[in-house]
């Protein structure tokens, strides 16, 4: 009797807090709470908007089932399967452990970050969490106290030798090191329809001015927007690469070290071209995720598209081949410059499954974890000795460059500025792609690093 009641009481928890979560957070959210001997409810709940909210409650008598939940922002789009390729190399090591996937949809982070913060503003955190190399990881979590240092785990599991040494400064302080990478990205890729280019007699432009005449000539074939753009962060995106081609690598790597001015005029420069190129850029971008804005390559609707190369694991998902369905160059005016970003996974301070969570790093940090995980997600993995076999002609590519590249870090995944500042940033474009002011978004732009840099 007493079991069964401990049982149902145990049911009647996970419910109430599975209910507590989808009310909490956003549309997509997949939740699954164990407890107990291995009884499993399965519920699905779909929201408002049409998508669906998977939840798995698993109901017993025994002891808290051991678990990990991980936190990060891949759902769709190639992303969401990289990470379940991890997920099964996971598994096969820790059968004992349940992956607790709490992935929250969309803005590149934008959403699953407010979901952590208010998470672990109510001491609340996840075991694990993705988090940028960089300033988001010095300046956010570890200036907060919030995650443990992983040296045990490098010594343990050698990785010194393995992982670059570009990464390892972002990733610590004060000797410790704080994060676990799981891959390399570029941002500076510019995807094209190579059909569209065909067809019109262009080929894939190599500086800025080559790359205004293409999408002036795109135009006056009657293509209204050229260059598909998505969502304000996909802004920002398209923002730093045409900075980084406009201003050259020094002035670029010199705004976060002060030693370029904000004020000064290879800034006033790169804005004039940032404005230009919005021009190109469709009506409706605030409604196109970064995907739809792929999408608009891929069909033909635009010749180009500006985006990390997680687009090329979208690319890949939906079917679409290189050379057929798409190309790529380095953004206009940056080749030789490999604009980086890389994910990494934290250990929680006082994580509620500290040793389930080591194992976690452990595979994320694997040579098969990350030869699972990368060649779907489009990204090349973080160690240096991934397999080249698995990797298609993209992937093998940004291996190449990011070997021999001048390497500089993205502003919009948390490489170069700290979120407070990065925020002043966006609110700064916010206002810019109302407004159009050139002048007032410069003076925004040195205000922000005044105050934040
Ligand atoms: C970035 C992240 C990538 C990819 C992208 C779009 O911030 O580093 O791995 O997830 O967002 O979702």
């Amino acid at each position: 009797m007493m079991r069964k009641t401990l049982r149902l009481f145990g049911l009647m928890l996970a419910i109430a807090l599975v209910a507590a979560a989808c009310s909490s957070s956003s549309d997509d959210t997949s939740t699954t709470v164990a407890s107990g001997d291995g009884e499993t409810t399965e519920t699905t709940v779909a929201s408002g908007d049409g998508e669906t909210t998977e939840t798995t409650v698993a109901s017993g008598d025994a002891d808290m089932a051991s678990q990990v939940e991980v936190f990060s922002w891949w759902t769709g789009g190639g992303e969401a399967a990289g990470l379940d390729a991890m997920i099964v190399v996971f598994d096969a090591a820790y059968p004992d452990i349940e992956f607790v996937n709490q992935a929250v949809a969309g803005g590149a982070g934008t959403n699953a970050r407010a979901v952590l913060a208010s998470r672990l503003q109510a001491n609340d955190p996840p075991d694990s969490w993705q988090g940028h190399a960089g300033q988001e990881l010095i300046g956010t979590y570890v200036a907060a106290d919030q995650i443990e240092p992983l040296n045990f785990l490098y010594e343990q599991e050698g990785w010194l030798e393995v992982m670059p040494d570009t990464l390892i400064p972002l990733i610590s302080k004060d000797g410790n090191i704080y994060s676990v990478p799981v891959n390399i990205h570029r941002s500076n890729v510019l995807w094209a329809n190579p059909t569209v280019l065909a067809d019109a007699g262009i080929t894939m432009p190599t500086t800025l001015d080559e790359f205004y005449t293409a999408l002036d000539a795109l135009q006056a074939a009657g293509m209204e927007a050229p260059l598909a753009m998505g969502e304000q962060w996909t802004t920002m995106h398209l923002f730093e690469t045409i900075m980084l081609a406009s201003m050259g690598t020094d002035a670029w790597d010199g705004l976060w070290d002060g030693s370029t001015a904000w004020d000064g005029p290879e800034v006033t420069q790169g804005l004039d071209d940032f404005a230009k190129i919005l021009t190109y850029t469709n009506a409706d971008a605030a409604a196109l995720a970064w995907q739809d804005a792929g999408q608009l390559v891929l069909d033909g609707t635009a010749a180009f598209n500006i985006m990390g190369d997680w687009q090329e694991g979208f690319f890949r998902e939906v079917g679409s081949e290189p050379q057929t369905g798409y190309t790529w160059a380095a953004v206009p005016g940056t080749d030789g410059n490999f604009q980086f970003l890389s994910d990494s996974f934290v250990l929680a301070k006082s994580a509620p499954n500290r040793d389930e969570a080591i194992a976690w790093l452990t595979v994320a940090g694997s040579l098969e974890g990350q030869d699972a995980f990368n060649p779907v997600k489009g990204s090349i993995p973080a160690r240096s000795d991934g397999d080249r076999s698995l990797y298609g002609e993209y992937l093998l590519s940004a291996m190449d460059d990011w070997a021999s590249d001048r390497v500089t870090g993205s502003l919009t995944h948390g490489v170069v500025a700290n979120d407070s500042w990065k925020s002043e940033i966006d609110t700064a474009i916010g206002l810019f792609l109302i407004d159009g002011d050139v002048a007032g978004f410069q003076a925004a732009l040195a205000a922000a690093a005044e105050a934040s840099g």
